[in-house]
């Protein structure tokens, strides 16, 4: 059935620009309009969110990013234009403790910002972790998996996303070294 006029308009009003930081650069799980690498300003990204869902369970929870305030920090990403119904997947996909935060996003390839939002689990959340030190992280990943897989994989592939897109993050390829080298010759557990 054709839509009215009216209903055409509302449909393009409908469309939102949504930033991903973490397993929404490599696992595109859902539809989009337009995708661009993009950035936010004021955030760096942090393996302090536990996973109960995911890479984890909620006896033994996986290490996965959220990010955390920073001014003057520049986290790089993608950004994907979406219609308003993929909300309904992505709320359910970062359901523990992920909030919509509405930011500026600015896009690379254009050079234009837009109002968007991004998915954050902050601190004081039930699954918050937050920090620790680098090699304790690390043989937490090393460890974990969960429903979607391992913790080792949710690093490693963001790594190598993040290294494809030629934006470069010492925390998490610092983390990924260490995994690296705690599961290598056979030692992966
Ligand atoms: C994101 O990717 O933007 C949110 C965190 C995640 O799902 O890994």
């Amino acid at each position: 059935m054709t839509a009215p006029m009216g209903n055409r308009h509302t449909a393009r009003a409908r469309r939102h620009w949504v930033f991903g930081y973490g397993s929404l650069i490599y696992k595109v799980d859902f539809p989009f309009l337009r995708r661009e690498l993009a950035a936010v300003s004021g955030w760096e990204r942090r393996f302090w969110q536990g996973s109960h869902d995911h890479r984890g369970t909620v006896e033994a929870p996986g290490r996965v990013v959220t990010l955390v305030p920073s001014p003057g920090t520049v986290c790089r990403g993608m950004a994907y234009l979406i219609d308003e119904s993929v909300f309904e997947h992505l709320d359910h996909r970062e359901k523990n403790s992920y909030r919509r935060h509405e930011v500026d996003i600015s896009l690379a390839a254009t050079d234009t910002a837009v109002t968007g939002v991004l998915y954050v689990a902050d601190e004081g959340n039930h699954a918050f972790l937050g920090p620790a030190p680098d090699d304790e992280i690390a043989a937490h990943i090393a460890r974990a998996s969960g429903p979607s897989g391992s913790n080792r994989d949710y690093l490693l592939q963001l790594a190598n996303a993040l290294h494809e897109l030629d934006a470069p993050d010492p925390h998490v390829h610092g983390l990924a070294k260490l995994v690296q080298e705690l599961t290598a010759d056979g030692a992966r557990p």
